[in-house]
């Protein structure tokens, strides 16, 4: 059998750490550490990294300097910048702030969308059409994600039906390039995610399709590798693991960056990124949100970071020889 399954395909990392990850934290990161941040995952070979949000400061503090951050960091060639815009408000601001790609959200979930946006479905469509329109003037790419599209902490399931309508009209409608199906709680499992996946790929094979998953419940990289069987190759992920919405009740965080590219890496996927860079960068984490992250890689190593032998080694060894077998 060939343990390196991966082949060579390339599958793109896509890095919320500095939107979805500090989002949810308490402290307030300052500017030229977040722009340091990005800074370093750029370095470290992100295909996308979502910067920040254009968002109310009120409903998310932690991000009002979106445009200082935006106008701060490195372009380095070949990454895309994104940025999160809820509306017309944020899309200006990102626009001004030289985004690449506006990520567009809206919730497949009525509760969440009134919970998150305090919009109905129907006005965050209608405001994010407005939004997209902006977009093509200014030649920016548009991406949309659809939160809550494996399940809804308040309603529960969500329908197939209803998640692939709402892509349907963000890429009919609204002209989106790219849709991300997030799991915006750790509801998804392995094969739901295949069979979601599958139709989505069915139904738009040149759309670009990334898949967001957090790790709530453990099933975090087993939804990866699912999505990956089932044809997605873009996958955001959060440095050390961090993230959640703060009106979306229970969320954690998202799948970890250095986990999901040491497991991909080992199984021989191109995901193009220096791991070692992003340990060095996960690691200077909780110095800027004053706790720990869930990073197992931060805390394990990766899988050949090997151990010295134990110091009475040779001993042990000896005795062990000198003893009838
Ligand atoms: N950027 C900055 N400020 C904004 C803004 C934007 N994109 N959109 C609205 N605001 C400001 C308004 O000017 C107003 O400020 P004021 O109170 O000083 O006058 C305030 O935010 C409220 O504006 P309003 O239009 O009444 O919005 P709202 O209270 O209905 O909230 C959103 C709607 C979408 C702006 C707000 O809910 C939001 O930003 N949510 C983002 C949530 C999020 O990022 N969740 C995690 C990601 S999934
Ligand atoms: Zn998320």
């Amino acid at each position: 059998m060939n343990i390196w399954n991966g082949a060579g395909r390339r599958i793109y990392l896509q890095e919320v750490g500095t939107r979805d990850g500090l989002q949810a934290e308490s402290v307030f990161v300052p500017t030229t550490e977040k722009i340091a941040l990005v800074d370093s995952l750029s370095r470290a070979g992100m295909a996308k990294i979502e910067v920040t949000a254009f968002v109310s400061p009120k409903a998310i503090p932690a991000l009002g300097d979106a445009r200082e951050v935006m106008l701060g960091i490195e372009r380095v060639p070949g990454v895309i910048y994104s940025a999160l815009v809820p509306n017309v408000r944020g899309a200006e601001g990102a626009i001004v702030s030289r985004v690449d790609e506006l990520n567009l959200v809206m919730s497949a979930s009525e509760s969440h969308n009134l919970s998150n946006l305090r919009m109905t479905q129907a006005q965050s469509f209608a405001g994010l059409c407005e939004v997209a329109a902006l977009a093509r003037q200014a030649s920016l790419a548009v991406n949309v994600s659809l939160s809550c599209a494996f399940g809804c902490p308040m309603d529960g399931e969500v329908a197939q039906e209803t998640v692939l309508e709402w892509c349907a009209r963000f890429i009919g409608e609204a002209g989106a390039g790219g849709i991300t199906l997030c799991d915006t709680t750790g509801m998804a499992f392995p094969t739901q995610v295949n069979s979601l996946t599958r139709r989505f790929r069915d139904a738009w094979p040149d759309i670009e399709l990334s898949l967001h998953f957090h790790n709530t419940r453990g099933m975090g990289l087993s939804n990866v590798l699912a999505g990956i069987e089932a044809g997605a190759d873009r996958f955001d992920a959060s440095l050390g693991g961090i993230g959640g919405c703060p009106y979306a009740p229970g969320a954690s965080g998202n799948v970890c960056t250095e986990e999901v590219a040491h497991a991909l890496q080992l199984m021989g996927y191109d995901i193009g990124v220096d791991l070692e860079k992003l340990i060095a960068a996960s690691k200077r984490l909780p110095a800027l949100i004053g706790h720990d992250t869930p990073s197992q890689i931060v805390k394990a190593g990766r899988r050949l970071d090997l151990h010295p032998l134990p110091r009475d080694f040779e001993v042990i060894r000896e005795r062990a020889l000198s003893r009838e077998i």
